[in-house]
């Protein structure tokens, strides 16, 4: 039987699509006050919102565009997450987390994201990841505010650090860093930086997400934490929270498009135009078109009514295609983070429920400038805000950083379908060993299976600074935490 979804018990950016927002705040903080803190959370919990209200909200959004009111209704959402040092600041000791799932991850969690990012390649400088100084030292937690407007987040903040107590002398908590998420104007709305749809597809929960033509739902359990075992604890209801700070290099990325843009049409034969021919360059190394149309569906040209369709845009599982990469190169970033049907077949068939996360992701930073897009180089930090849950991080986010985003071979491990063929590495967030040049194959539709091909040699376009590992627990644990540090 399908694991139960508790909507009014969990905080609502896990479910349901995720805190609606056109604007997020990310607070993170340090706890100087675990006891205080401890009950302050009691105080927090009414202002969470929950997957139950996240589902009425996407009503009144239904309900207000058929009405076809304008603008946006006033909505915001507050949601909370802990690290490992900040459930010890509020004095759970390591045997209340031994036996759940906070500790059945090998150590991911609790270790933390800093000892962790030479593992998934992050850049090394004098011994540590090249992060932002404050990702380096110790981060608590992170309170997400998202809503339809500045004002009306501000506004949320300002009531959430009123809990905590205003006055930094007597608040349980300093905050260390704030960063502004927004969803890019215009046209690109959705869009993340480099112009692509974001958000198209995530996991679908069975028995509670609405079933569309795609990958097949998974268990709850896959996203939930403490539901693992028929002996729920108080983890229950809960998911880690990976929070990612990646800067896109995106007049770079744009001069790559160019300088690579296809150059034979594969169904003509005749010389492609330069603007289609980067298109299709850059829906190859993502899966998709900017639209959002998958080139497993539409392989040669955009289709941005395909996207539309929520019954057709996440129909495919690169079954067709064992031995013909025409459609899709296997190291297309889609292809790489969720491989469908490449890694439940043949020999190394394994189920990869475990390894879905579901996205919540919100752009940062400003739009390139004429200048940033004329000289080919960025001068303003912008990227992503990559955010996402699961139930077990060492399974699911690092398994897919590690194992698929950063190997070349991936999938072809064990019987090798295409043998000297390397696809290599995820272009959009594979990360290389530091002497290991970032390459990938399989490109051009003409030569896709070509062993023999020159592999392309990729800078990095996207650079990783900061990062966090969070447990965001249900709305009850939030209420009870004062009964596990008793004890
Ligand atoms: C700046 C960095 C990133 C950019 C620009 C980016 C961009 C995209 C785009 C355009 C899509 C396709 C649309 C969609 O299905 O939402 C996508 C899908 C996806 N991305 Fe990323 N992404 C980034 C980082 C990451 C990271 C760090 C991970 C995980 C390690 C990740 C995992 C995924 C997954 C699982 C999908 C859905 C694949 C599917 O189910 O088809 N992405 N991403």
């Amino acid at each position: 039987m399908a694991t139960h979804v508790n909507a009014g018990n969990i905080q609502g950016d896990i479910l349901a699509g995720g805190l609606p927002k056109k604007t997020q705040t990310f607070i993170f903080f340090q706890i100087i006050d675990g006891k205080k803190f401890v009950q302050d959370l009691v105080e927090l919990a009414p202002l969470i919102k929950t997957v139950e209200q996240v589902l009425k909200d996407r009503d009144d959004i239904a309900k207000h565009k058929k009405e076809k009111k304008g603008g946006l209704i006033k909505m915001v959402g507050v949601n909370i997450s802990l690290s490992y040092t900040g459930l010890r600041a509020m004095g759970i000791s390591d045997d209340k987390m031994a036996g759940t799932s906070l500790s059945a991850d090998t150590g991911v969690f609790m270790g933390g994201a800093v000892k962790d990012a030479p593992d998934l390649n992050d850049p090394i400088v004098g011994g540590k990841p090249d992060w932002e100084p404050t990702f380096l030292g110790q981060i608590d937690g992170a309170i997400l505010v998202a809503g339809d407007s500045h004002p009306t987040v501000e506004e949320k903040v300002r009531q959430v650090n009123a809990v905590f107590g205003n006055d930094s002398a007597h608040s349980s908590i300093k905050v260390i860093k704030s960063i502004v998420g927004d969803v890019r104007p215009g046209e690109e709305d959705g869009h993340e930086h480099f112009g692509f749809l974001d958000g198209v597809s995530n996991p679908l929960i069975a028995g509670f997400d609405p079933v569309v033509p795609g990958p097949a739902p998974i268990d709850a359990k896959f996203i939930l934490t403490g539901h693992s075992t028929t002996q729920s604890d108080w983890t229950a209801d809960g998911s880690f929270l990976v929070f990612r700070y990646l800067f896109q290099m995106v007049p770079e990325f744009n001069s790559f498009l160019d300088n690579n843009a296809i150059k034979t049409d594969p169904i003509t034969s005749k010389p492609l135009p330069k603007d289609q021919g980067r298109e299709l360059f850059g829906a190859r190394i993502v899966g998709r078109w900017k639209s959002g149309a998958p080139v497993d569906i539409s392989p040669f040209h955009d289709d941005p009514d395909l996207v539309k369709d929520p019954k057709r845009n996440n129909d495919f599982l690169f079954t067709d295609e064992f031995r013909d990469n025409n459609k899709c190169p296997w190291a297309a970033h889609i292809r790489r983070t969720n491989p469908r049907a490449d890694s439940t077949r043949g020999v190394n068939a394994n189920a990869i429920d475990n390894r879905r996360i579901i996205r919540r992701g919100i752009a940062f930073g400003p739009e390139v400038t004429a200048e940033e897009q004329s000289s080919g180089a960025t001068k303003l930090g912008r990227g992503l805000l990559f955010a996402c849950y699961q139930a077990n991080i060492n399974d699911a986010f690092k398994f897919i950083q590690k194992f698929w985003a950063n190997n070349p071979t991936f999938p072809f491990i064990g019987a090798d379908p295409l043998p000297g063929f390397t696809p290599g590495f995820d272009p959009i967030i594979g990360q290389a060993p530091q002497s290991t040049p970032r390459e990938m194959t399989g490109y051009d539709p003409l030569t896709a299976n070509d062993p023999s091909q020159a592999p392309l040699r990729m800078p990095n376009f996207v650079v990783p600074r900061g990062g966090g590992y969070f447990f965001t627990p249900s709305l009850k644990t939030l209420r009870e935490f004062g009964s596990l540090t008793s004890a």
